[in-house]
């Protein structure tokens, strides 16, 4: 089986709505793919229900990857492969769903679901090669290639641990998965992982000098040491500029969206005065923020 456009299981109708996205995911997803198996103890079901990296998220950046996929071939004439766009698009935060009675190990597993998702694409695989189905070893390589760096930031906070993805689909679907949705969507979002992975909003012990020094790598310690909070993750957000992206129409795809990124400060104000932050705290983070901004000169 090769992942092309016109894969017989991904036709526009599969995928105008959310609903018949979720059924496409539970047709594919659970039958032909077969990661819903409890001895792999992956729920298909957690990740349909899911609303922060689950199908409605899947079903964003996979619209998103499409409309990118528009922009790209129009201006540039490259051929983009609409099919890998649909199993990138749901299988990049798929390793999250790694249902285990061990919350440890779960936690664990979303912490690095890049990895966790790599060992459910190689089992798909296995599985399509069972119904002697074989994915080519192209695909496969840029679909492993693909969930493995699809988080990298840039170098600053990734250090040398990940890369743009080599693949065209894969830098678009990188693309589509930063913005989604508008920004002041894509803060909730944060948020609504960092209640569900009971991460605090915010810690006004940690140091300017913790917050301008944090990268991914240095994230165990982190966490470890107390210095971690969801304010860390709203950081990173402001942190990508359209320079993080080489592929130049992506580029100027990156920058449009993220004109509006102060309407994502506004919104995580916002959130700080739903978790009933007082009025002090809350100008304590707008400053922090404006520090950080001007520390690294970020411009949108
Ligand atoms: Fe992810
Ligand atoms: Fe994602």
């Amino acid at each position: 089986m090769e992942i092309n456009n016109k894969s017989d299981f991904i036709t526009s109708e599969q995928t105008a709505t959310l609903e018949n996205f979720k059924q496409l995911i539970r047709n594919s997803v659970t039958e032909i793919f077969s990661l819903d198996n409890n001895t792999q103890n992956v729920s298909v079901e957690a990740f349909l229900e899911n609303t922060d990296h689950g199908a409605l998220h899947a079903f964003h950046v996979y619209k998103k990857a499409m409309e990118i996929a528009d922009t790209v071939e129009l201006e540039t004439k490259e051929q983009v492969n609409r099919g890998m766009l649909y199993f990138m698009a749901i299988t990049h935060d798929s390793g999250r769903f790694h249902i285990s009675e061990n919350e440890k190990k779960q936690i664990r597993c979303e912490r690095s679901h890049n990895k966790c998702g790599m060992g459910q694409i190689q089992k798909a695989i296995r599985n399509l090669k069972n119904l002697w189905m074989v994915v080519p070893p192209k695909q496969e390589a840029d679909l492993m290639d693909y969930v493995y760096n699809h988080d990298f930031f840039n170098t600053r906070l990734d250090g040398d641990t990940y890369q743009e993805p080599k693949s065209l689909e894969g830098q678009i679907t990188r693309l589509a998965d930063r913005m989604s949705t508008d920004i002041s969507t894509e803060a909730r979002r944060y948020w609504e992982t960092g209640k569900r992975l009971k991460t605090p909003y915010f810690k006004e012990d940690i140091s300017f000098e913790d917050r301008v020094n944090f990268s991914f790598p240095k994230i165990r310690n982190y966490i470890k040491s107390g210095n971690f909070d969801e304010f860390t993750f709203f950081l990173t957000l402001l942190s990508m500029s359209g320079d993080d992206f080489a592929h130049p129409v992506m580029k100027e795809i990156y920058n449009e969206w993220a004109k509006d990124k102060h309407d994502a400060i506004v919104t995580i104000l916002e959130i700080a005065r739903e978790e009933e932050f007082s009025e002090g705290d809350i100008q304590e983070m707008e400053n922090l923020i404006h520090r950080y901004i001007l520390h690294f000169n970020l411009t949108w």
